[in-house]
């Protein structure tokens, strides 16, 4: 017999469906609670509510597990490319060699830019935000390929469009910095992998071209694998709300841009480096800013501390700062910052604070360390989460698609006047 919850209110007992994840996650389900009780739930934030049922990423907030469709972080990290971690999360399977030269080939197709788009970029102040560059032109593209308007979750249409997105994204981050430092755009190059194409079109010049360097390649790939997806997170139940009015692929994810930026989000990275930064230059002792953080009377947060779900160390916070050493040392380069990192986090692990409210290092805490070594410009560094968080986004969308879900449209409970009468201007 399936499990029941009971809830007992005003003077009545409602029987709710309990259903179970494939990793034994419980959930009351409430559907049909306020048409059987007239009782709503409350929960700001979301912080309690599940808001689909999803075969693509398993969090395990207590334990620090992140799978990608069942494979573990720590397996893929370094194995895959990030191509096909696209590949696996958006159709599910990690691709054959077929599949994935196929996979390959369409985003080597679709990563010229229609000239009339670039255009587009000379139009902009050079000190644009990346990421505004990033959400506007990902609106923009429809009105160069109409066809992406349409909306499929399957089939050649998907595919094709879900490609597009993958590619385009990444020709339109390099060109917004190509923009902000006054120099030419590079074309994509049909014969470099995603990561060096995207390193070419930043980094190439006419006096010097970009020279594939396969340790910047790795790190890069791999920053952009611990990026890509994580379960109903901010930007991506962003994307799932637009999708759900059954908006189009771009829009949709252009929104998630949007939500991304936010510093208790992707903004995060550029956050702590800042934040890194400042302790640096200031010259005080790390104390001084462990308690501007605890002192509830500032604004003050830790950048990078912290997790809604994450009640133990964050997996990808932990292969970001085991790579960080050897990419260093690989790349022949010290980082004083790392240092200061590494002091900041050993001393949150002892301070009551951080402890009682279970607050370790996130993904953001170590990925603008590893950016900053490859040499990605601060200013872009949440434009890489949005490259990374691309398929997570995609798979997303295709799965509400699929699933046929219902427009998202939360509940409130009305806290304002009751109903008064309107008082003409002259008797106010
Ligand atoms: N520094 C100091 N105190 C903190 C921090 C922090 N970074 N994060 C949470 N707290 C405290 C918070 O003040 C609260 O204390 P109290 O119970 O005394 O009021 C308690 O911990 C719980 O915090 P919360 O704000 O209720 O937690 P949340 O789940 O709503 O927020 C968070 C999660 C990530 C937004 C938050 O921890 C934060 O602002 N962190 C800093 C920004 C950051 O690093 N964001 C990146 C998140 S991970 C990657 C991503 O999603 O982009």
């Amino acid at each position: 017999m399936s499990e029941k919850a009971t809830l007992t209110v005003g003077g009545a007992s409602y029987e709710l469906d309990v259903t179970t994840g494939s990793e034994n996650e419980k959930c009351i389900d409430i559907q049909q609670l306020r048409a059987q009780s007239g009782y709503i739930t409350m929960d700001p934030g979301f912080g309690n509510t599940g808001s689909c049922y999803s075969d693509i990423t398993y969090v395990d907030g207590a334990k620090g597990i992140l799978h990608y469709r069942g494979y573990p972080i720590e397996e893929i990290a370094e194995k895959a490319s990030f191509v096909e971690i696209c590949s696996l999360l958006i159709y599910g399977e990690l691709p054959d060699a077929e599949t994935l030269s196929k996979f390959q080939d369409a985003l080597a197709e679709h990563a010229p830019l229609h000239t009339n788009l670039e255009h587009h970029f000379s139009g902009l102040p050079t000190a644009s935000p990346p990421m505004a560059i990033l959400s506007a032109m990902l609106n923009l593209v429809s009105c160069f390929h109409p066809d992406v308007l349409e909306v499929y979750s399957e089939g050649h249409g998907f595919d094709r469009t879900a490609a597009l997105l993958l590619s385009k994204v990444r020709t339109i981050a390099a060109y917004s910095y190509r923009m902000s430092v006054g120099k030419p755009f590079n074309q994509p190059n049909p014969n470099l992998n995603y990561c060096a194409n995207f390193l070419h079109m930043m980094f190439s010049d006419p006096y010097r071209e970009y020279v594939p360097n396969p340790v910047i390649e790795k790190a890069l790939s791999l920053f952009l694998v611990l990026h890509a997806d994580h379960e109903q997170n901010c930007s991506t139940s962003t994307v799932r709300a637009v999708a759900s009015s059954r908006a189009n692929l771009f829009s949709s994810i252009a929104s998630g841009v949007c939500a991304l930026w936010g510093p208790l989000h992707g903004g995060a990275n550029i956050g702590v480096i800042r934040m890194l930064e400042d302790i640096k230059s200031s010259g005080r002792p790390i104390d001084h800013y462990l308690e501007k953080a605890k002192d509830k009377d500032s604004d003050y947060r830790l950048m990078g501390f912290g997790h809604r779900v994450y009640k133990n160390f964050d997996p990808r916070s932990r292969i970001l700062k085991n790579r960080l050493d050897e990419l260093l040392a690989e790349l022949n380069k010290k980082d004083p910052l790392l240092d200061i990192a590494l002091e900041l986090e050993e001393k949150t692990l002892k301070d009551e604070y951080f402890i009682s409210r279970k607050l370790y290092p996130n993904v953001d805490f170590y990925s603008g360390l590893l950016l900053r070594a490859i040499g990605i410009p601060l200013d872009m560094y949440t434009v890489m989460f949005a490259l990374g968080r691309m398929p997570g986004w995609i798979a997303n969308w295709r799965e509400l698609h699929d699933q046929r879900l219902r427009i998202t449209r939360p509940r409130q409970i009305y806290t304002g006047s009751q109903e008064r009468s309107f008082v003409p201007l002259e008797k106010r």
